[in-house]
């Protein structure tokens, strides 16, 4: 019975919810869109702005909601910097307010897409007010941990020792008494040495009985062979390969928590063949202000030649900062990853595991051959819209009537197919 109400409960609950949210798209889309404000915000916004908290930037809820302005706040989103240049002065006193952290603009949203950003800010933060909508605590789920688990292993073999040695000292213990009784008797030590003296004769037997030594013998081959086996196939694969890196740079924290797009800093990955490492200066979009006085950061002024006092830039005392190259595939493997990427459509995660959870990366996949080959197997190719393919199909009819196939003609005029 009790499920039952509690059933009840839950689809009264979400019953409510849904209307309660179609009534606020209803409302808010006198203005704008919310839903599709929430997307703009989230690729481009959330970096820097929380509904209800200050990041890089201030909690955009409170201000949005009071401010009602929004020809302002859409040339402020548009360009920001323009406003201040020109002199606007709310413009120049939210700027100085910010340390003069300068907001990047953002021209290619038009006016009815910052519309839709207001509208889901002002929703949003509605929502977060009431009290009920307090998201509960996430309860993180832990395995049990190598210490447990070898903490465990180390009480179960001491208390296997302490019962051998207890059983030992019990066995010469009996042995005094008896003696000291004078119930032992040499008749007595004599079956003793007759029962050590059979139990080696066993043993002995084992050891001189040629099946059992070549069982033995077989399985130790076996075993030997296996793990010789697993080890040659390891050799030069290197999952799970996490160097120290010279800034404690956290994915975690900047892919996880801010919600970087992993585009702000690997755009080569969409582009190019290589996804590449990001320069220290897109680093100081936001540290030139931000956490200013960590010794981490003080690396990347250091790197730079940057002066936080001053706030100038002395290139002559610039160094570049080694980071630790973790994936590496030998020079006889072309990999390409905006062939992956942009035409494929795979995603990061599915060849780099969870990096927006790791606070130092690793090597998430084998990189091995096989790895390659076994995606390729099983992974469907979408042909539809895709200029490569259609280049395809072009050539194939070409050959069905019987023209001139060129390797101009299988892409062979462009650029990367001989450049990298
Ligand atoms: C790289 C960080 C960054 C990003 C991305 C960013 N902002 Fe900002 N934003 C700031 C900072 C910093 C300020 C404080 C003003 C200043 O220093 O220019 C600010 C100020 C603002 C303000 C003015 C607040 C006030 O006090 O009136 C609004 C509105 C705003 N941002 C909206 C947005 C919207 C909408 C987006 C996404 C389209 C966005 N911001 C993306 C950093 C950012
Ligand atoms: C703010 C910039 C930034 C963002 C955002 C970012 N990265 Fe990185 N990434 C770096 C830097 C710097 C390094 C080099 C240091 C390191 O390995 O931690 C790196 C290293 C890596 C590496 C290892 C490269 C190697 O040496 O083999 C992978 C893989 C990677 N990032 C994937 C991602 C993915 C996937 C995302 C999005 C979920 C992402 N990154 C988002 C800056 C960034
Ligand atoms: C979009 C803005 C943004 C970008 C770009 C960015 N960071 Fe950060 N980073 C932050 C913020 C915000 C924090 C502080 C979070 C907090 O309050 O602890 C931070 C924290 C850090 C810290 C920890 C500092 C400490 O002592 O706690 C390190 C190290 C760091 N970032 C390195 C980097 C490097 C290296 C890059 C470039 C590859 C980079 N960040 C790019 C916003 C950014
Ligand atoms: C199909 C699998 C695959 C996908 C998808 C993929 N990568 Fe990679 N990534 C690799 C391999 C393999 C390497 C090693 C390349 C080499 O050594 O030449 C690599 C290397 C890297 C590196 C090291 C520097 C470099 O350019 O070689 C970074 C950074 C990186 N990837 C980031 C990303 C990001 C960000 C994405 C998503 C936009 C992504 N990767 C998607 C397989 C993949
Ligand atoms: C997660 C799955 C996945 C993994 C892992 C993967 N690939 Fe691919 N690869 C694809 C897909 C999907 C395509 C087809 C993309 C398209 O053209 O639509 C592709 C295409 C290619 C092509 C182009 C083939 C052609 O005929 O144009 C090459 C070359 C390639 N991959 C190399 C590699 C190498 C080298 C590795 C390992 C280091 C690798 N791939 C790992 C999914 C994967
Ligand atoms: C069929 C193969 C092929 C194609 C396609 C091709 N290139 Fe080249 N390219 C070469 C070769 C080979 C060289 C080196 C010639 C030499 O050293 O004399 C070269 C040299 C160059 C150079 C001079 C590099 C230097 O450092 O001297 C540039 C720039 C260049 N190519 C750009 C392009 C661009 C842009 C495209 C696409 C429109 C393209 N190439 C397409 C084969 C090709």
């Amino acid at each position: 019975m009790r499920s039952i109400s509690l059933i009840l409960k839950q689809f009264s609950r979400s019953v409510l919810l849904i209307a309660g949210l179609a009534m606020m798209g209803s409302a808010a889309h006198a203005q704008g869109d919310a839903a599709k404000g929430k997307g703009i915000f989230t690729t481009s916004c959330a970096s820097c702005h929380k509904l209800d908290k200050n990041g890089i930037g201030p909690a955009l809820g409170p201000i949005v909601t009071s401010d009602t302005n929004d020809k302002w706040l859409t040339s402020w989103i548009h360009n920001s910097q323009a406003l201040v240049a020109a002199g606007d002065p709310k413009a120049v006193a939210i700027y100085k307010q910010y340390n003069e952290t300068p907001m990047p603009p953002f021209p290619q949203y038009s006016d009815a897409d910052v519309a839709d950003v207001l509208a889901y800010i002002r929703t949003g933060y509605a929502e977060l007010q009431k009290p009920d909508n307090a998201q509960p605590p996430v309860v993180e789920e832990k395995g049990p941990s190598t210490m447990m688990v070898l903490g465990l292993a180390l009480v179960v073999v001491l208390a296997f020792v302490i019962i051998l040695v207890l059983n030992r000292v019990v066995g010469s213990l009996e042995k005094l008494v008896s003696k000291k009784d004078g119930t032992y008797t040499e008749q007595d030590e004599l079956a003793a040495e007759v029962v050590k003296a059979e139990r080696k004769a066993k043993v002995m037997a084992l050891v001189m009985n040629k099946k059992f030594v070549f069982f033995v013998a077989l399985v130790g081959f076996i075993v030997s062979f296996i793990w010789m086996w697993i080890a040659l196939w390891r050799t030069n694969v290197h999952q799970g390969y996490q160097p120290v890196q010279p800034i404690k740079y956290s994915h975690e924290l900047h892919a996880g928590v801010m919600k970087i797009d992993c585009q702000y800093c690997h755009s080569g990955a969409y582009k190019s063949k290589n996804a590449s490492i990001p320069s220290l200066n897109v680093c100081m979009n936001c540290h030139n202000a931000v956490k200013t006085e960590s010794p981490e950061i003080h690396k990347i002024y250091d790197a730079l030649g940057y002066d936080p006092e001053k706030r100038t830039y002395d290139a002559s005392k610039a160094r570049p900062i080694q980071w630790v190259r973790i994936h590496n595939l030998p020079d006889l493997v072309y990999f390409n990853h905006s062939q992956h990427v942009k035409v494929g459509k795979i995603i990061c995660q599915d060849c780099h595991g969870p990096v927006q959870t790791m606070k130092e990366v690793y090597q998430y996949s084998p990189l091995t051959m096989k790895w390659c080959i076994q995606c390729h197997r099983r992974t469907e190719v979408n042909t539809k819209g895709n200029a490569y393919y259609d280049k395809m199909f072009a050539v194939h009819e070409m050959i069905k009537k019987g023209e001139k196939v060129t390797a101009a003609a299988m892409g062979g005029l462009e650029c990367g197919k001989c450049h990298y």
